[in-house]
């Protein structure tokens, strides 16, 4: 390895992901642009590119075992390992979510995604991580996953969701039980919550932009060796569980 830090960001292609993908480029890391879709993997790389950013492509899908093995070779041999990853691919899974009323299939799709693949993902690309000096791993939750602002009358936490906001606090659940297991490596692990940003996932409804979104992950992916680890972060600091 050359010494440059290596990242691998998930659902890159877009959104927050490809504002996290941007930002650690401007840090002068090498980062894997993760994408599904060929096109629009491809048009992300030339924008990150563009400025200036040293990007190189990973197609992955998240719910997908093969694509997701092929990406930790295609990583390992063009970077030669990984320090970083954040795993920020995700989807709401369809609507309507009231419990009452809800598609079963929609919680498995947005399970699938934002849980069961940032596992796939993460168990994939450890090898590679443990490897690294400084291995950071980021996993972007949200604070509607929270069950602490869920329950406080008045609290900003989105629609009512029996898919999307579980899933996050099932993510929330996995990151502490991969800290708990990890707290004897140098790996630290942390959710972080973006904040709600202008996306395609919330049909741009957001009041933050997507690069006010990647700043946590950004500073998650930063940590100092004696950082946090098993938590979980907005700008503003800790986020209840
Ligand atoms: N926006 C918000 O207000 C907000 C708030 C809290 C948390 N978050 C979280 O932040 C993360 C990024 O969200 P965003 O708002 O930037 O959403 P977005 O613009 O919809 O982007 C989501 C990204 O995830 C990718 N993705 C979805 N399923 C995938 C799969 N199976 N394999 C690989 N990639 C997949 C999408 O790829 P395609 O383009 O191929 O679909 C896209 O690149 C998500 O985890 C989300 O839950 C967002």
């Amino acid at each position: 390895m050359s010494g440059q830090t290596i990242a691998l960001v998930t659902g890159a292609n877009k959104g927050i992901g490809y504002e996290i993908a941007a930002g650690l480029g401007a840090l002068d890391w090498r980062v894997g642009v993760g994408a599904r879709d060929d096109g629009r993997r491809e048009a992300a790389m030339a924008k990150l590119r563009a400025a200036g950013a040293d990007a190189f492509g990973v197609p992955l899908d998240v719910t997908d075992d093969a694509s997701v093995a092929a990406a930790a070779r295609l990583v390992e041999d063009e970077a030669g390992g990984l320090d970083v990853l954040v795993n920020n691919a995700g989807l709401t899974g369809g609507m309507p979510q009231q419990p009452t009323m809800v598609d079963p299939a929609i919680v498995r799709t947005a399970v699938e995604t934002n849980v069961i693949g940032v596992i796939r993902v993460t168990n994939a690309m450890l090898p590679l991580l443990r490897r690294s000096l400084s291995p950071r791993i980021v996993n972007m939750s949200s604070s509607v996953g929270s069950l602490t602002r869920q329950s406080v009358a008045g609290e900003q936490t989105g629609p009512i969701s029996a898919a999307y906001a579980p899933s996050k606090t099932f993510l929330n659940a996995v990151t502490v039980q991969y800290a708990k297991e990890l707290r004897d490596t140098n790996i630290l692990i942390n959710a972080g919550c973006p904040g709600y940003c202008a996306t395609d996932l919330n049909g741009f409804r957001g009041v933050r932009t997507p690069e006010q979104g990647a700043a946590i992950a950004i500073r998650l992916a930063t940590l100092p060796d004696d950082g946090p680890t098993g938590g979980f972060f907005e700008d503003a600091g800790v986020v209840p569980w």
